[in-house]
Formats: C-alpha cells, sequence, structure tokens
C-alpha cells in the first residue's frame, strides 16, 4: 500500500522544488490555503523532510487563539528553534547582526499586545531585527521556517511575516504560512485586511481543493484495509468533497459498522465550527435550505423563510462566500438561443 498524501502530486512538487531552491539559493514565502482537514499540514510535513534530510533546520511555529498568548506567539516558538539550531557561538553572532529584537520576543517584552505594555521597539525596527536574525543564521545553513494556522495568528505576527517575506527573497530562508482562507475571507474575520495582503508578499499560493473519488477510494482502503465498493467511495466522495480528514472520519466509522451516510463525530464538530463562525440568520436559512435538499432554489427558500428574494441573496452571498454553498444554473431555465 503507498503511504504520503494521495492525490498530491502538483502541490508537493511545487513546494519541493521551493523547498531545494531555498536550500541552495532563493527563499521568501509560500502560502499554504485551504478548509480545515483538507491536508495543508500533512502537504508540508511531507515536503520539508527533503530538507531536514539535507540539514537544514526546519523551525516551526503555531498560531494560538489565546488571550494569554504573548504576542508574536508564533515567532517566539521559531526564535526557540533558531536559538537551538544555531547553537551558543552562532546565536551570539545573529544578535551582534540583528539587536535586541530577537530577546525581546523571546523574553516576552517585545509584541505588542504582550502582558507587559507598550514595545520596547518600534515594529519596523522589530520585524527588521528577526528577520535580519533568521537571515544571518541561514548564512551558515538554509532555514525553513513553518507559521501554522495563520488564521488564529495576532496581527503583529502577520505583519512580521510579510516583512520578512519581502526580505528574504534573495537569502536562503524559506517561509511557509498555511491557513484556513475560507475563514479568514469572511467579511468580519478580524484578520482579513492582513490575510488576504499576504499572497501578494508570497511567491506561490498553493490552495487545496478536495481528493479525486479515485483517491477518495484509496483513502478509504488505506484507513480501513479493504478496499471499498464503488458505490460506497461515490457516496463518501459526495458527502465529504474529498476532505481527507472527513474522508478518514467517515470511513473509521463505516469499518465500525454503520452505514457509510453517517456523519461521524469529528465531521459533525468541524462543520458545526464553520457554521458557528455565520450570522445566526445565515444558519437558519441555510437550515431551511438543508430540508429542501441537496439543491434548492432562492425563490423557493424565499417563500419558505417569509424573506423577500433580495435578503435571501444577500444571506446566501455570506454562505456562499464561506464556500458552504455553491451557485450552480438553474435547470428549470431554459438555455439562452444560439447566438446570443
Ligand atoms: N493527501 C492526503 N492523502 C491522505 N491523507 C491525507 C491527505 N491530506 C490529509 N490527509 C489526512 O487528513 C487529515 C487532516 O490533514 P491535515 O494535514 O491535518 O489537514 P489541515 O492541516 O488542512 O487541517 C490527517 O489525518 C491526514 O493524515
Ligand atoms: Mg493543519
Amino acid at each position: 500500500m503507498t503511504t504520503g498524501p494521495l492525490g498530491r502530486d502538483h502541490p508537493l512538487a511545487l513546494l519541493r522544488s521551493r523547498v531545494r531552491h531555498a536550500l541552495d539559493s532563493h527563499g521568501g514565502l509560500v502560502l499554504i490555503t485551504g478548509e480545515a482537514g483538507i491536508g495543508k499540514t500533512t502537504l508540508v510535513s511531507e515536503a520539508v523532510g527533503e530538507a531536514r534530510r539535507q540539514g537544514a533546520p526546519v523551525l516551526a511555529g503555531a498560531c494560538w487563539e489565546s488571550d494569554n498568548a504573548p504576542g508574536h506567539w508564533p515567532w517566539v516558538q521559531v526564535l526557540r528553534g533558531l536559538r537551538r539550531a544555531a547553537g551558543p557561538g552562532r546565536w551570539a553572532e545573529a544578535l551582534e547582526a540583528a539587536g535586541p529584537g530577537p530577546e525581546l520576543l523571546l523574553d516576552g517584552t517585545g509584541g505588542a499586545g504582550g502582558s507587559t505594555g507598550g514595545p520596547p521597539m518600534d515594529g519596523f525596527a522589530l520585524h527588521d531585527s528577526v528577520t535580519t536574525a533568521l537571515v544571518t543564521v541561514s548564512r551558515h545553513h538554509p532555514l525553513v521556517v513553518v507559521l501554522e494556522d495563520l488564521h488564529r495568528a495576532d496581527p503583529d505576527s502577520l505583519r512580521l511575516l510579510e516583512f520578512a517575506a519581502r526580505h528574504t527573497w534573495f537569502e536562503r530562508v524559506l517561509l511557509i504560512g498555511t491557513y484556513r482562507d475560507v475563514e479568514a475571507e469572511l467579511p468580519d474575520h478580524p484578520l482579513r485586511p492582513l490575510l488576504t495582503a499576504l499572497p501578494a508578499a508570497a511567491g506561490t499560493t498553493i490552495t487545496l481543493g478536495g481528493l479525486e473519488p479515485a483517491d477518495t477510494g484509496a483513502l478509504i482502503t488505506r484507513v480501513h484495509g479493504r478496499t471499498p465498493a464503488p458505490g460506497v467511495v461515490a457516496e463518501v466522495h459526495r458527502r465529504t468533497g474529498g476532505n481527507p480528514f472527513f474522508i478518514e472520519e467517515t470511513a473509521r466509522l463505516w469499518g465500525a459498522g454503520a452505514p457509510s451516510g453517517a456523519i461521524a463525530p469529528g465531521v459533525r464538530e468541524a462543520i458545526r465550527r464553520r457554521l458557528d463562525l455565520l450570522p445566526p440568520e445565515v444558519t437558519e436559512l441555510l437550515g431551511r435550505a438543508a430540508v429542501v435538499g441537496r439543491e434548492f432554489r432562492p425563490a423557493l427558500l424565499a417563500a419558505i423563510c417569509d424573506r423577500t428574494p433580495g435578503e435571501v441573496e444577500r444571506l446566501l452571498d455570506r454562505a456562499g462566500a464561506a464556500r458552504l454553498i455553491t451557485t450552480g444554473a438553474d435547470p428549470t431555465e431554459a438555455p439562452p438561443p444560439p447566438g446570443t
């Protein structure tokens, strides 16, 4: 049986080639986006394996949604990794070139929004200092920095990432950021302006979609140890949209004897989380729409919900932006005559 990510040959080749470039000469930023469970972490782990095998440190930081997390928290984790990887001599050399920024972050006094009040360095100086530390160490060995789940970052961490992205293009520092685009692009997401600006600073953005039916079948086989019937694969693919986490959870449930259409608790939780991000009027409308069926017409929904078509359209736009629904052609409408 194969191991490693299924159905990701192209994005994997792209990311590996950016890693190889960084080991050699050029770094910068690569973004990996997609909904929860789509395989962002899996893809990055696979691709950075090559950097590790070649002795390049992989410095990882995960963003954490908490009022107690110190400012610049993902960068604090990266700097801890950098200090370890550099060793005392090279760390001292990096600090000499960079100034106090890294240590201010490491001792918890440098982050705007940190617990100790105002930052002792302004944003630009701090960002320049941290970037210089990375670049200085990278002169000895290339670095791969992975920042996971940027949709949960503090704003200053994103500003630092954008700064570092724009200043490492000609250095052996590759920055890889992952985030859930479906959440970050919601109109009221607080990080939306900062996150939507990031792709402009990135050389490459890789957006992951669902697996194809053949890979869905292969993943069910991998989880379950038995090849599923084609009908089961088609049903699981239709219900999960090819999301690997959803497929795994569904296959486990199916393996335990539940029907292929049963909803696994992990899937229910993930969908609830996505619905919770929407205003209640939108979720209520989606609940009504789900009763109509997998496909529904907005006009019918407006009649059922006692809302104007305009209101329904506005609420459905929100659900569309969260990629919970898609718009298709109305099968009851005649196609336009040829030549129009
Ligand atoms: N391409 C893939 N092939 C097989 N399994 C995958 C693939 N991508 C993700 N998975 C599995 O799906 C689950 C969720 O993947 P993960 O990388 O954590 O998603 P994300 O980081 O986007 O939330 C993991 O258990 C992982 O092993
Ligand atoms: Mg992840």
